[in-house]
């Protein structure tokens, strides 16, 4: 078997996973299912350039779509409650192509492998008798890869920001630049909002209609645009960079590549919801890591978009 049917079987078995656990919602991505896009325009600050030719982080603005979402596969969950926030963006690069940068409101994932987050959902399966997952399987899932814990952790007490524009959103993985010389170097992705990190209490939210963050940003919108700054650091010599539950330590060396500026709703709300964005679409001068769980994302994504779009 080649590994790239490997890659897709394993893909298509975890979307069937993620619908075995969540159920399936006909039309609509199997994560991330609530979203809403926007337009916006990122203006690269010329730190980056002498670090990587991607075209997007020279000294050209480029527009840029924006999708805010909520994690989860069922697309009616209320904004008040705990979860995982998405922030995906597609750069429209000048020679007209693009190229994707994916972002949650977590600073590190919750398992190393594709494997081992099939382990997970295996762990999460509700209890024929409660209905709820058996916590005793989760915790069992986190003493077999101890390394998972901090971000099961932390998305256990996640906090609900007040928009989706005060909360900081780390791409996770690392991945390489190449500059005009070939020189390589190992980064990782972070969006800090202009509106600092705001957030309420469950309680603070209990008045919100189910799509509250998308309505409280167009009124936002109404008063400014709603800004990012794409921060970067850089890795050292032995940071690991194929390990998505790993962090780098926070006094590495860090510049600004520019900042976004997002300025209302995309016009054509379908036609943006249709498109897939992939992390592994890069130009040239950024360059995947060997993280596993980077490399499958893009054929998850592409099994979930098939599904979603022939509306099962
Ligand atoms: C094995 C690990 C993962 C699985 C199985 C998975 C699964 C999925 C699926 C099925 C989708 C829907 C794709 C589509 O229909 O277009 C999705 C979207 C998304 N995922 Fe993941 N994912 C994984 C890892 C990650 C990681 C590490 C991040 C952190 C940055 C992430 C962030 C997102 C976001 C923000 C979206 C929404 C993108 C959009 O708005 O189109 N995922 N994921």
């Amino acid at each position: 078997m080649t590994s790239e049917l490997a890659k897709s079987q394993i893909s298509a078995t975890i979307v069937d996973d993620i619908e075995h656990l969540k159920g399936t919602y006909a039309g609509y991505r199997r994560a991330h299912a609530r979203g809403v896009c926007y337009d916006a325009t990122f203006t690269p600050s010329g730190e980056a350039a002498a670090l990587t030719t991607a075209p997007h982080l020279q000294s050209t603005p480029v527009p840029a779509t924006v999708r805010f979402s909520h994690t989860d596969t069922n697309p009616h969950l209320r904004d008040a409650d705990r979860a995982v926030r998405g922030f995906a963006t597609k750069f429209h690069l000048p020679d007209g192509g693009t190229t994707d940068l994916i972002g949650v409101n977590l600073d590190r994932f919750v398992a190393s492998t594709p494997e081992q987050f099939r382990e997970l959902i295996q762990a999460a399966q509700p209890d024929p008798v409660t209905g709820k997952p058996d916590l005793q399987n989760v915790r069992a899932y986190a003493g077999a890869h101890p390394t998972a814990g901090p971000g099961l952790a932390a998305a256990a007490v996640i906090p609900t920001p007040v928009s989706y524009a005060s909360a900081t959103y780390w791409a996770i993985h690392a991945f390489f630049w190449r500059n005009a010389a070939g020189e390589a170097c190992a980064v990782k992705y972070r969006w800090v909002p202009d509106a600092g990190n705001v957030n309420i209490t469950p309680e603070e939210g209990a008045g919100w209609s189910a799509t509250h963050l998308a309505e409280e940003l167009a009124e936002r919108l109404k008063a400014g645009p709603a800004g990012f700054t794409l921060v970067i650091q850089l890795g050292e010599e032995g940071d690991n960079t194929d390990d998505s539950t790993q962090v780098w330590p926070a006094d590495r060396t860090e510049i600004t590549a520019g900042h976004l500026s997002i300025t209302g709703e995309a016009a054509d709300q379908e036609h943006w919801a249709d498109q897939v964005f992939d992390p592994t679409q890069l130009p040239e001068g950024i360059e995947v890591s060997a993280d596993p769980v980077l490399a499958a994302r893009s054929t998850i994504y592409a099994v979930s978009y098939d599904r979603r779009i022939h509306k099962r």
